[in-house]
């Protein structure tokens, strides 16, 4: 560990010009969530508290900071799809973020297609070269460590069905890179790109190839 560093308990406040958290736990994945509400009316928000946690059966989750139209849709319905946020679709991605009431859908909003799915009644991005449909397994009231009740729920889901865009699997393997995904940084405004170059190649140990 550094002998200088910057040392501070989130409690006082960081004492930067920004809060270095979602900086230093990035870059994260995003997760792009379309949901429906009991009334029918579509949504769609990006969410980068989200991670993938289990692989059978696979599942997935984000954070609401605050309820939110989508919280409230995948409680009303039990369902919803992640699609994959890449470069090209950055800017709808975005827009797709405002603010506003929750009749408003946010397809429309940022100009994209909803594209039907086979097991979920929520429609997937059409735009979107990798969408899981996904079934809610669990709503988590995330608590503090001494047990008082944030204002933040962890919406976990099992991945029932994949839809991946043949030209990102060569030779049956999904190539991570290919589709140019975009990851949040901290900050205001900061994303990363993955590109191919990012990539290297560590295998555990005692799994080395022969
Ligand atoms: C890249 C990105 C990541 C975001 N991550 C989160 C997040 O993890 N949790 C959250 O509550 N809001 C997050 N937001 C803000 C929500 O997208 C925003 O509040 C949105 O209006 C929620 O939409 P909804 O009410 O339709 O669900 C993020 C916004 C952007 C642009």
């Amino acid at each position: 560990m550094s002998t200088d560093a910057h040392f501070y308990e989130p409690k006082d406040g960081h004492g930067l010009v920004h809060d270095p958290f979602n900086a230093i736990v990035g870059p994260r994945p995003i997760g792009w969530i379309s949901s429906r509400a009991g009334n029918g009316v579509l949504n769609l928000a990006p969410y980068s508290f989200f991670n993938a946690f289990n692989y059978t059966p696979p599942i997935i989750g984000f954070a609401s900071v605050g309820a939110k139209d989508t919280l409230r849709n995948i409680q009303e319905t039990g369902e919803f799809c992640w699609n994959l946020a890449t470069k090209n679709l950055a800017a709808p991605m975005n827009q797709s973020c405002a603010a506003v009431p929750p009749d408003v859908n946010e397809f429309e909003l940022a100009g994209l297609t909803p594209a039907p799915s086979r097991l979920v009644q929520v429609p997937r991005v059409a735009e979107s070269p990798v969408s899981f449909e996904c079934r809610m397994s669990q709503i988590v009231r995330l608590q503090s460590a001494t047990g008082s009740e944030t204002n933040t729920w962890l919406v976990l889901g099992e991945v029932v069905a994949v839809h991946i865009a043949r030209q990102l699997l060569r030779d049956g393997v999904y190539d991570t890179a290919a589709a140019s995904p975009i990851l949040r940084g901290g900050g205001p405004a900061d994303y990363f790109e993955i590109k191919p170059d990012a990539l290297f190649r560590m295998y555990r140990p005692g799994q080395e190839p022969a």
